[in-house]
């Protein structure tokens, strides 16, 4: 039988001799996770692709893990109560700083609605490798837009603990970006993040 509960007294953590800095210089980066967060139809997905994207034409290893994928399988069990989006941020976490620890760059796009989620998810990925971007398009933007048409399901009480709707939403206080989706173009939008990334994470090749 699996052990159960959060100790494991028998437990110890191993380390390999590949350091931070031998898989930096090899990737030519330092890792960072760029946490996406905003509402549904805010445009995390179009601005997570578009700057791996960017990154990639540049030979920058680097990954998306977006919300809608992970549901389909990592969190395949897991519905849209408060405890089940937060096990979903911790699990995406948890790969996110897997990933970093391999020297990847990780964009994630998830609503994350809650502060002390992101909080929890700074937490795991560690303060010095977390980008908190806020995409900071409003309800009434998103609905407007409804890409998926579940603002319209969700209004007429189809979809229940919809984000913006019938479930709550808390941006950010002191994002370390923030992004206006609802007014920026795509181009402007995603450069305003690579410039960031440019300044303190890509070394040129
Ligand atoms: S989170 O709140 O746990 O961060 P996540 O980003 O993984 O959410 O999933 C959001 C996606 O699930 C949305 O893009 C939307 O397509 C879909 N979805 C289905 N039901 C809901 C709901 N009740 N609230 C928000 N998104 C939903």
């Amino acid at each position: 039988m699996a052990a159960s509960g959060p100790a494991r007294p028998f437990l110890q953590r191993v380390h390999g001799t590949v350091s931070d800095h031998d898989r930096a210089h090899m990737f030519k980066q330092k890792a960072v996770t760029v946490w996406l967060t905003g509402l549904s139809g805010a445009g995390k997905s179009t601005l997570a692709y578009e700057l791996e994207r960017r990154l990639i034409a540049l030979s920058h290893p680097c990954y998306v893990l977006d919300g809608d994928n992970i549901r389909h399988g990592l969190a395949s069990d897991l519905g849209f109560t408060k405890e089940d989006r937060r096990e979903n941020i911790r699990r995406v976490a948890h790969v996110a700083q897997l990933m970093n620890d391999a020297g990847l760059i990780v964009i994630t796009a998830l609503i994350s609605p809650m502060d002390e989620d992101r909080a929890m998810a700074r937490e795991i990925i560690g303060g010095d490798r977390f980008v908190e971007t806020y995409l900071s398009a409003s309800v009434d933007d998103c609905a407007r837009r409804d890409p998926k048409g579940l603002y319209a399901k969700a209004r007429a009480g189809a979809i229940t603990s919809f984000t913006g709707v019938s479930a709550p939403y808390e941006p950010p206080t002191h994002p370390d970006l923030c992004v206006d989706t609802a007014r920026q173009s795509k181009e402007a939008s995603v450069s305003g993040i690579f410039d960031y990334l440019h300044e303190s994470f890509l070394m040129d090749p």
